[in-house]
């Protein structure tokens, strides 16, 4: 690469020398040395493109000085600005004139796929098919890149036992080492194997750290936990991330322990760039810099800067303080050129893995965009995704699958007809109301789905932004559903959430069906008790009354474009669901947080007194445990083998056999117990999963070879340690049954 002046500006030329390795770091650093202090900290600055600019650019304000900021090298990144039309013009106003011409990098959430959306990130999970959820990334960065984005914030790998929660349904849900192969797969997915490839985008792992442990369930809240859930609950899936590959992380809202992650030292400068060795930059969240005012952190939005800057966050989000305020806290020695050299030195490292600088408009083929974006594949792709992403909860008498001669059935519920909420929360780049309906769906494959709305869930307006309104009182349309229910040989009852019911600023305090909707379903049941109970949310639901009544019940989260027909040819049986709960469903809220690998108490019961670890009037189980998920057909577990084959070894095999009538995919799940160790361990963990394919009779052996990686854990000061001792052993459907078994690992 060589600079030189072209008409008054510094132009950057890096023509490809064909064959010729470059080295990354050394144009890093010529680079680095020509930029003035000004420049580099418009390189760790990125604000949100709210002006087009293809169109006049509004007078005064902020997007007069965003826009005076862009043309002067005082911005390096935009997030929110899509389209290659949109892109491409704010990209050659920034090369053209600024004097380094160093090109912006675009980010965007692309949570679960783009144009084409995929099942939301949870949904996604339940499949825990690893395969799937890449094909779902990959297929985001494809669509995403070919609209001139080039980094995504995504994947968001936060663990979280809370299902009031509204952010649950963006991430892989309460296991760390599910959500650890989740978050790998995921960043897989979005980088390939080439960067600079342009149907390639950096990922991000979200939000560093401990966002998902929000007090109450609320978002935003405050997160106190202890050491141990810190090494062994919450950092899994990021370290993971980062051993993937991830090029960016985001910090977080939250307070870990009593300080802001985005001010966080520990968390982004020892754990991170110290121990991780992480290579990327750290973007923080949305203003979360500024928040460490409101937080009682930092005295003000310079001191603010001056707090993140030093902690490891390099780049920041839409606060203002290091455009403001970094140049100040240089010349006052508070914030070392050495600091500023590492943030940016990261950031520019990121733009040329991208190939940004060798070339700006890398992503800008409206070629690519026209054939790309929502390709018949995608949906193809979306539909497979989403039909191994519903969890069968209950299935008596095995009133599922329907027969395709199935005479009289009776759809029933608003969300049935809805073509905009399965899109779920977090999908910039989808188009509203774009998703085919269940309704759509099952007329595709029966002529004899009748349909009654009944009340509404929602009132007034629909935006992610926004509270939503949700109908208590109109009851337009009960009547006709009952009416309908009545005359119906079965019902198929589609009830939920809202797809802009969780998300970001989604908190719930009760974890029941919202609005009319239990309402309605004690109605139909009253005339009809040949039920299938669709549900469709975001997060894990509380549900008992239905879990006790209703015979067949399908979880079908929000499944994205394909949501309707994902949904009909399950319930038509052409696709036998294979999903498994990454979350606990609890029974009442006053469950949570609930999750499967908690802790042993001294006082574990049952026992006839009261002096034992539970609740007097719920029980302490889950409704649905974490792992659990039914099918079609059914399989039988035998033959459990457990060798000790060394100190850090063990070999853990079962046998596996479908025992139904129908082909069916199955996921066999291992979890291990310390019994004793220096910190005592939770009552359960998983640490294997393998989902395999028999055939009605076929039989398979499933080996699971242990290392010191699923044997070991994090000591209270972040050691991964391996203890010998006995340990305790289940291999199963879920993390409630399968076959137990022990062993003693020996002495190193
Ligand atoms: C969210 C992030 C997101 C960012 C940019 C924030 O409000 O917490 O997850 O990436 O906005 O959209």
């Amino acid at each position: 690469m060589c600079p030189f002046l072209l008409a008054g500006f510094l132009v950057w030329f890096s023509a490809p020398l064909a064959g010729q390795k470059k080295d990354l770091d050394a144009r890093v650093d010529s680079l680095l040395r020509l930029m003035t202090l000004e420049e580099k900290i418009g390189q760790m600055t990125q604000y949100n493109g709210f002006w087009e600019v293809t169109g006049p650019v509004p007078a005064g304000g902020d997007a007069k000085k965003k826009y005076d900021h862009l043309k002067s090298g005082q911005v390096g990144s935009m997030l929110n600005v899509t389209g290659v039309e949109n892109v491409r013009k704010m990209q050659e106003m920034v090369v053209k004139e600024t004097r380094l011409g160093i090109p912006l990098i675009f980010g965007l959430d692309v949570i679960h796929g783009h144009r084409t959306v995929f099942p939301i990130p949870l949904a996604e999970a339940a499949s825990w098919d690893l395969g799937a959820v890449e094909k779902s990334a990959r297929v985001g960065a494809t669509e995403a890149s070919a609209r001139g984005v080039n980094w995504t914030f995504g994947p968001m790998v936060d663990i979280t036992r809370d299902a009031r929660w509204g952010r649950v349904m963006e991430g892989a849900g309460e296991d760390p080492y599910l959500g650890a192969k989740v978050a790998a797969a995921r960043v897989k997915g979005f980088q390939g194997s080439d960067l600079s490839a342009p149907n390639t985008i950096a990922a991000c792992a979200k939000h560093f750290a401990g966002y998902g442990f929000a007090e109450a369930g609320k978002d935003y809240n405050t997160v106190d936990v202890g050491t141990s859930t810190i090494f062994n609950a919450i950092l899994p899936p990021f370290k993971a991330a980062a051993e993937a590959g991830v090029r960016t992380f985001m910090n977080s809202f939250n307070v870990l322990n009593g300080i802001p992650a985005t001010g966080n030292a520990f968390l982004q400068r020892e754990v991170l760039k110290g121990k991780w060795g992480f290579t990327g930059f750290v973007v923080s969240d949305w203003g979360s810099a500024w928040e460490m005012i409101d937080h009682g952190f930092a005295r003000d939005l310079k001191h603010a800067a001056e707090l993140a800057v030093n902690a490891g966050s390099d780049m920041d989000m839409e606060s203002y303080g290091y455009v403001n305020h970094l140049k100040s806290l240089v010349e006052e020695g508070k914030v070392t050129m050495g600091v500023v050299d590492d943030a940016v030195r990261r950031i520019l490292r990121v733009k040329f893995e991208l190939g940004l600088i060798d070339d700006p408009y890398r992503y800008c083929d409206e070629n690519r965009e026209k054939t790309l974006v929502g390709a018949a594949e995608h949906h193809a792709a979306a539909l497979e995704v989403a039909k191994k992403s519903i969890v069968l909860l209950k299935n008596e008498g095995g009133l599922l699958p329907l027969s395709k001669n199935q005479k009289k059935i009776g759809l029933i519920g608003v969300l049935a007809s809805e073509k905009n909420s399965p899109l779920g929360s977090w999908r910039f780049g989808s188009i509203d109301s774009s998703a085919v309906s269940v309704l759509e769906g099952m007329q595709a494959i029966s002529r004899e789905v009748r349909f009654a709305q009944g009340p509404s869930l929602v009132s007034g307006v629909v935006d992610f932004g926004q509270e939503l309104k949700i109908n208590n009182t109109d009851r337009t349309g009960m009547k006709e559903a009952i009416a309908l229910a009545k005359k119906s040989d079965v019902v198929v009852l589609v009830l939920g959430e809202h797809g802009l019911q969780s998300g970001e600023g989604r908190s719930r305090a009760y974890l029941g069906l919202p609005g009319l909707q239990q309402e309605l379903l004690e109605a139909v049941y009253a005339v009809n008790k040949n039920i299938v109970l669709v549900l469709m949310n975001g997060r894990p639901l509380a549900i008992p009354w239905a879990a006790s009544r209703v015979p067949a019940i399908l979880e079908a989260w929000h499944l994205g474009s394909e949501s309707g027909n994902a949904i009909a040819q399950t319930l038509f049986g052409d696709n036998n669901p294979s999903g498994k709960l990454p979350m606990s469903f609890p029974k009442t809220v006053g469950q949570l947080p609930l999750y499967y690998n908690h802790y042993a108490t001294g006082r574990p019961g049952p026992k006839p007194d009261v002096f034992w670890s539970h609740y007097t009037d719920e029980s302490n189980d889950p409704l649905y445990p974490f792992g659990f998920g039914l099918s079609y057909t059914a399989f039988a577990y035998s033959d459990l083998q457990v060798q000790v084959l060394g100190p850090g070894r063990v070999s853990v095999q079962a046998s596996v056999k479908n025992t139904g009538n129908l082909a069916g995919e199955e996921v066999v799940q291992l979890y291990l117990r310390d019994k004793v160790a220096s910190v005592a361990r939770p009552v359960k963990e998983l640490k294997g999963f393998r989902k395999i394919s028999l055939k009605p009779g076929e039989a398979a052996t499933v080996r699971f070879d242990l290392s010191e990686e699923e044997l070991g854990f994090y000591s209270n000061t972040g050691e991964f340690v391996v203890e010998p001792g006995e340990f305790e052993v289940l291999v199963g459907g879920n993390s409630n049954e399968g076959l137990k078994g022990r062993f003693e690992l020996p002495k190193k």
